[in-house]
């Protein structure tokens, strides 16, 4: 093989073989020598990469078909996808042609499409129970209580709360996709956070007392100002204040505080503690997928989405913020919020 070509193809990310009419590998280029690292020029194809399928298209092309295609899942440190493109190599020094193979790592695509699948799926069946439950609703009100005003106006309570809950998944929902729209473009204003978390504090009040908790401010009335957006900082802590609150038990304690051990000149750290039930430590990385909850049941009881904390996690990737959790069963948990400080204009 030509050394310009050598250079082409070693300039290649995609793994690439050159197997000659024996079956033999001819060429590796570097790609495919630092992905495979067992094998060999001189070497056997058929040992290198098992798989029948991609054997099978090699086959092919050496009995002289112009290219294959095969996708194979192949076990390197976790399952991968590939997909083999392998056309025929005619030389002027060799009757019998060779093949050239490239494998494309596909597994991120598949992966992707795995994700927009499930959450297709997931969006329907929650809009789907609502739905049922109205229809049925509508279905008693006509039939057998058409003539009974109090279950009427018992059921059309029941039917508000349906409509809410359809109405809030589909905010929810458009929140998602507006923020994973405008996630690349980071926000520019500063926000005063002191006089963010006490609105955000006074607009939860009544959930609080309703579940009679205790909703203490534990910060300094001038924190430093952070880069971002007041609006979807609001919803930020909105939905974590929200969350401790609904997942405590009655006469608790939430705690909004700075956390002086996490902020610095360029960070500023706020937690919101609740002495609920605390979440097992197997559930924690999963919190923030969308539509994961520990408890469905009692997530919908309480008028959950099980979008609120995806939605805190893509403001805050826009915000180049982060979001820890840390809990512990039985004691309750802390939701802990980094932001950048806005630089003083001084
Ligand atoms: N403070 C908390 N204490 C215990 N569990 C929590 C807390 N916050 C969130 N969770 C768990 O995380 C899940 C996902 O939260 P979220 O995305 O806000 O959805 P939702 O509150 O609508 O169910 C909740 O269903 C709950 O199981
Ligand atoms: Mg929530």
């Amino acid at each position: 093989m030509k050394k310009s070509v050598r250079y082409i193809l070693n300039g290649l990310t995609l793994p690439v073989f050159v197997v000659d009419p024996n079956s033999k590998i001819s060429f590796m280029n570097k790609a495919a020598k630092s992905r495979y690292k067992n094998a060999k020029s001189g070497q056997e194809f058929s040992k290198v990469i098992t798989s029948k399928k991609c054997n099978k298209a090699l086959t092919d092309v050496l009995n002289g078909a112009a290219n294959a295609t095969a996708n194979v899942t192949m076990q390197e440190v976790v399952p991968t996808s590939f997909r083999v493109s392998l056309s025929r190599l005619d030389s002027d020094s060799d009757p019998l042609p060779s093949c050239v193979l490239s494998f494309e790592d596909v597994s991120h695509i598949q992966e992707a499409e795995q994700m927009r699948h499930d959450f297709v799926a997931n969006v329907s069946h929650e809009l789907r129970s609502p739905l049922t439950a109205l229809t049925g609703f509508v279905e008693t009100m006509q039939g057998p209580a058409k003539d009974d005003k109090e279950a009427q106006h018992r059921f059309l309570g029941m039917m508000a709360n349906e409509a809410d809950r359809m109405g809030r998944l589909i905010g929810d929902l458009l929140s998602l996709s507006r923020l994973q729209a405008g996630e690349r473009v980071p926000p520019t204003d500063s926000v005063n956070l002191s006089h963010l978390l006490k609105n955000v504090a006074s607009s939860l009040g009544g959930l609080a007392e309703r579940g009679e908790i205790t909703l203490s401010l534990d910060f300094a009335d001038e924190l430093p100002f952070v880069v971002g957006d007041y609006d979807e900082l609001t919803q930020v802590f909105q939905n974590l204040v929200e969350n401790a609150i609904k997942y405590s038990p009655k006469k608790s304690e939430v705690r909004i505080f700075q956390d002086l051990n996490g902020s610095d000149a360029a960070n500023l750290t706020i937690g919101v503690q609740d002495a609920g039930d605390g979440i097992d430590p197997t559930h924690i990385p999963r919190l923030t997928e969308r539509f994961y909850r520990v408890d469905k049941g009692r997530s919908r009881a309480q008028g959950g989405t099980g979008l609120g904390l995806a939605i805190v996690k893509h403001i805050l990737i826009r915000h180049r913020g982060w979001l820890k959790i840390t809990s512990e069963l039985g004691k309750g948990s802390v939701f802990t919020v980094n932001l950048p400080v806005a630089k003083s204009d001084g």
